[in-house]
């Protein structure tokens, strides 16, 4: 069964926890879904989706277990809060938050100590695409998680894809799954995230090397999340 993890990015006010129940409510037997909302709502819903199947992630975390860092949140606090999942990676923590190489490293590093499953984001700029350099631009950046291959989820998010309404090509999808299957084993599961909604989930899910989708937008609505889920 496909693995469904939804990005809530920084959506998701106490009064989004309904939406988590509805997603619940809807899930099937042998559904795997896992939310990520921002921290203010992690243990809040971990103890909301308790028993019900539906697990709970983060969007990023800090590399140190704790200490002296203002403002941010270690890997076994959100274990501690309820977490399951941790994302590390996102193109837009990449971008905002100034994530390396060598800080993803230490964050993967850390996610494990604590005991969450990683989910190690990977992807292209347009400009890359387009100058068809997407296959090694992204396995230059499995080089951090090819260690560790077989502990990690991979989700493969081409950054012009995301928020955009856009998608790669079915084809171009299932080559960088195929390319990224031959770096990582078959231990790795692989997920495709970007601008994935009810009407194009089937035909992605269905695509050779993808395990699952990362869903940013469309799992703000249980109805729309569900219909991704049900899809495949
Ligand atoms: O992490 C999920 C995300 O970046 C994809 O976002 O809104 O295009 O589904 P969206």
């Amino acid at each position: 069964m496909a693995l469904i993890i939804g990005n809530w990015k920084m959506n998701g006010l106490r009064s989004g926890l309904d939406e988590a129940g509805k997603v619940a409510e809807g899930k099937r037997e042998g559904d795997r879904l896992v939310i990520c909302p921002p921290s203010t709502l992690l243990m809040a819903m971990a103890e909301a989706l308790d028993g019900t199947g539906v697990e709970v992630g983060a969007q990023d975390c800090h590399m140190s277990a704790s200490g002296a860092h203002t403002g941010r949140v270690s890997a076994e606090m959100l274990k501690d809060a309820g977490a399951t999942y941790c994302i590390i990676g996102h193109s837009e923590c990449r971008d905002e938050c100034g994530d390396t190489d060598g800080l993803l490293g230490e964050k993967l590093a850390a996610v494990l100590r604590a005991g969450l499953k990683p989910v190690f984001c990977v992807g292209e700029s347009l400009e890359t695409r387009e100058a068809g350099g997407a296959i090694d631009h992204v396995k230059r950046q499995l080089e951090v998680v090819e260690g560790e291959a077989g502990r990690a989820i991979v989700a493969y998010e081409p950054i012009w894809a995301i928020g955009t309404g856009k998608t790669p090509s079915a084809d171009d999808i299932a080559a960088m799954h195929e390319a990224m299957h031959a770096v990582l084993g078959d231990g790795t599961e692989l997920l495709y995230g970007g601008s994935v909604k009810p009407a194009n989930a089937a035909e992605i899910l269905s695509l050779p090397h993808v395990d699952g989708a990362l869903v940013g937008g469309a799992s703000l609505k249980a109805e729309d999340f569900l219909g991704i889920a049900h899809a495949s």
